[in-house]
């Protein structure tokens, strides 16, 4: 079956305003959403950074609270567009103990959590808390691993770990050639291996960093496939969300 945009989930997405590297402000949020409806895209996950010691370190509370007020302005721009709120959370060694007291947000309601690798230091010790997140009962999904150099040096941990539960998300960005050889190479190599479960945009504007456009989606269709590119951005997902 045709690969559709318009049945697109995205899992990944920055677009609550003023709590990461995303939209400054309403009206640049909105024009995300626009983006996203005018392609005929129904629902996704916002997803902002949380990076404990940064100014990127929104709780829960107030990523509720941003939300509240972007669906607010959705609906009064006649933008509709429902959006989940979830959390894009950076390793770091407190993660853990965070998670057990409450203060990450997960993908909606569901246990399960996006985490992001970091791109200097080795995944080691990142590997070993998504190991011990999945032994707790919780879900995780890794973003991006194929932008991260010590993945593109060894996938092997990595793909190892997919075989005990890890679930992946790579950027639509990587395919497209917007983050360099390695990541895509890296990318395609990670699919081969059945190893990638999601495929999002981790769009942070309306511009730069955007959502997906039909020229973008007929490249995907090119390089996956119509029927991989369902199962990552359409089927995955759905089953995500039928969860939260
Ligand atoms: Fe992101």
């Amino acid at each position: 079956m045709a690969a559709n945009l318009s049945q697109f989930i995205d899992i990944h997405v920055h677009i609550l305003h003023g709590l990461d590297d995303g939209p400054k402000n309403l009206d640049e949020s909105a024009a995300m959403a626009k983006a996203y409806v005018d392609v005929g895209i129904t629902c996704l996950i916002a997803t902002p950074h949380f990076i404990p010691g940064t100014a990127w370190a929104a709780g829960r509370d107030c990523i509720t609270n941003i939300l509240q007020d972007l669906n607010k302005y959705l609906f009064e721009k006649d933008i509709t567009l429902k959006i989940f709120p979830g959390m894009e959370i950076a390793y770091h060694q407190k993660l853990m103990d965070r998670l057990e007291k409450g203060v990450l947000q997960p993908l909606g309601e569901s246990n399960i959590y996006l985490l992001e690798p970091s791109f200097n230091d080795s995944s080691c010790d990142l590997l070993e808390c998504a190991r011990e997140m999945m032994a707790s009962g919780y879900g995780v999904i890794l973003a991006h691993p194929e932008r991260i150099p010590s993945f593109q040096e060894t996938a092997e941990p990595l793909v190892d770990l997919v075989g005990q539960g890890l679930q992946v998300q790579i950027n639509i960005g990587s395919l497209l050639d917007k983050f360099g050889e390695s990541s895509k190479k890296l990318a395609m190599y990670l699919i081969d291996k059945n190893s990638v479960h999601f495929l999002a945009s981790d769009a942070h504007s309306s511009t730069s960093r955007r959502p997906p456009n039909q020229a973008d989606w007929q490249k995907l269709i090119g390089i996956l496939g119509d029927d991989l590119l369902t199962r990552l951005c359409v089927t995955n997902p759905g089953s995500l969300i039928s969860n939260i």
